[in-house]
């Protein structure tokens, strides 16, 4: 059913992310699979979310943990296969969970046929035509096309062996060499990828989770970036003028996928994965004609901060209105530090450098908790749609302490060890304190090395306690939706400095990010997310207050 504009469902949604590979591992091997999330989706309809989002779980060498697709109408056996997938669907639909997947149109995996097929056929062919191959400069061609580096470190070409055993032609990557950028300019590329939307459209997906969507189309010609001299974030948040990012083609490529939506029933949505520095450019990419969502990126890089919060949440909240979009709100995934961790880091931290062993400015685990709890009690307390990030609801912290030879990030490969990359957010999930594995898979196997303090941490372990964070991610998600919180409006309430007040339909929230603690606001305090001290509320603490 399709329903009145203004109303559709992903305006208000909370989705959570699942990365499949660390939510529950059904067979044992160590890597979690699709009859894993439909074992635990009872799990998900107690924790009171909408939505789920899929992270990839196509057939792909997983060089870049499954974001190098090889067949993206397929599922990898190591994940189930496409019955597991549509039993999957159609018990999410059934307990009223709608379910997006991931679209990776940036670039497939070096092993896609289409690739290989490059590979095999001459310079100027039609198959070479689909990616973006490129004479290398200098006398021999000995040189790569141009300066850009590869999102993951190092260059972003890479040069070929031809057929004939000579060098040959280079390719772009912007993200590992394993994952060739397809050329968008080229109506095949265009046409492939409105025949895999179809694919999962006509099976009943909700929506797409698009990767890189700031990234396929290039500048004309390719040329050279002029870097501004200084660490950057590697996904495109906060540079300026980027030759392969947030390029002006790329829209007229959402505007073709969202008439191709629009002939679907049932509010099928786009989300944009694109990291931009404001608010007011990624909302370019929400424009009526264009997707629905983008992750606010400007918002999960703010710091705890009340003054910066106040400004990204005013900033946020005016930008999609002017386009007639929802804000989304986020403070973790599968790329970033945990929001339990990051938020009390005390050093520079670039998104994808990660934190090891070795990172300066480690954050207290005490005081990264207590501000993720009061961070994401004012997250749900906003108009909009949330994105949660699978093992948050259970306060789990970045894992620092992952031996190198057990990191499996490109990026930890391609610095030589110099940045730890993403694999500290990405630890298979604790389900159960007292078992192998924590629940994860029923042999202990686990594709990254989970900590020896998780048992606490536990779902299990948290279920029956009021206190615990999944407690209160519960409470919140309940209260979010009985009170209408996604769709109402912020009213800013008076405050001291270092504190946010505001109210959201009945619900007045008050959050202390302050050096002392502060009397309360009259009220009856419905959540707060750590311990209160009579009508003191501490620093690092959130409440929701109601007067009904
Ligand atoms: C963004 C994804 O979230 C990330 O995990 C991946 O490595 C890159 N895009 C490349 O696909």
């Amino acid at each position: 059913m399709t329903t009145l504009p203004g109303a559709e469902w992903w305006r208000t949604a909370v989705i959570y992310q699942i990365y499949p590979r660390s939510f529950a591992d059904l067979t044992g091997d160590g890597i979690g699979d699709l009859p894993g999330i439909t074992a635990h989706l009872d799990d998900l309809v107690d924790l009171g979310v909408d939505a789920i989002w899929l992270s990839p779980f196509y057939r792909s060498p997983q060089k870049d943990a499954g974001y190098d697709v090889a067949d993206y109408c397929d599922v990898d056996p190591l994940f189930g296969s496409l019955r597991d997938f549509d039993d999957m669907l159609a018990e999410a639909h059934r307990r009223g969970i709608r379910v997006i997947v991931d679209l990776v149109p940036n670039h497939s995996s070096d092993q896609h046929e289409w690739f290989q097929q490059a590979l095999a056929a001459a310079p100027g062919s039609p198959e070479r035509a689909r990616y973006m191959f490129r004479d290398g400069k200098g006398a021999g061609g000995e040189l790569p096309p141009n300066n850009w580096d590869s999102v993951f470190g190092g260059p972003a070409w890479t040069r070929i062996v031809e057929a004939d055993g000579e060098p040959g032609q280079w390719y772009l990557h912007l993200f590992d060499t394993s994952q060739p950028d397809f050329d968008w300019t080229n109506p095949e590329v265009q046409g492939e990828f409105r025949r895999i939307l179809r694919f999962w459209l006509d099976r009943g997906v909700d929506g797409f989770r698009v990767d890189v969507a700031h990234g396929l189309v290039k500048a004309e010609g390719l040329p050279d970036y002029a870097h501004p001299g200084h660490e950057v974030d590697a996904m495109g948040g906060q540079h300026g003028e980027v030759p392969f990012w947030g390029q002006e083609g790329v829209h007229e490529i959402y505007r073709d996928w969202h008439r191709l939506l629009a002939e679907y029933a049932g509010d099928r949505a786009l989300c944009a994965e694109a990291w931009l520095p404001t608010v007011a450019q990624t909302a370019l990419w929400v424009r009526p004609d264009e997707m629905h969502q983008a992750f606010n990126f400007n918002y999960l890089e703010t710091g705890w901060d009340a003054a910066q919060l106040r400004a990204v949440i005013d900033e946020s909240l005016a930008a999609y209105a002017a386009v007639g979009a929802p804000s989304t709100w986020v403070l973790s995934n599968h790329d970033v530090v945990r929001h339990a961790s990051r938020l009390a880091l005390t050093a520079e931290n670039p998104q994808g450098h990660g934190i090891g062993p070795d990172s300066p400015g480690k954050p207290i685990p005490e005081v990264g908790l207590r501000r993720a709890r009061a961070a994401t009690t004012l997250m749900l307390a906003l108009p909009g749609s949330a994105y949660l990030y699978q093992g948050e609801e259970l306060g789990l912290p970045e894992v620092i302490d992952i031996p190198g030879e057990a990191r499996q990030d490109p990026t930890w490969f391609r610095t030589d060890g110099e940045r730890y990359g993403r694999d500290g957010c990405r630890v298979p999930i604790p389900w159960t304190a007292d078992a192998p594995a924590y629940g994860f898979s029923a042999t202990g196997e686990s594709w990254l090395p989970q900590p020896a303090e998780w048992a606490a941490l536990a779902r299990d372990a948290q279920t029956a306690d009021p206190a615990s964070t999944l407690s209160l991610y519960r409470m919140l998600l309940s209260a979010r939706r009985g009170r209408g919180l996604g769709a109402g409006a912020v009213e800013w309430l008076e405050s001291a400095p270092g504190v946010l007040a505001l109210r959201n339909a009945t619900v007045t929230v008050f959050a202390n990010l302050g050096e002392v603690p502060i009397r309360r606001p009259e009220g009856v305090v419905l959540i707060a997310s750590g311990p209160l001290d009579g009508d003191f509320v501490p620093v690092d603490t959130t409440i929701w207050l109601v007067n009904d």
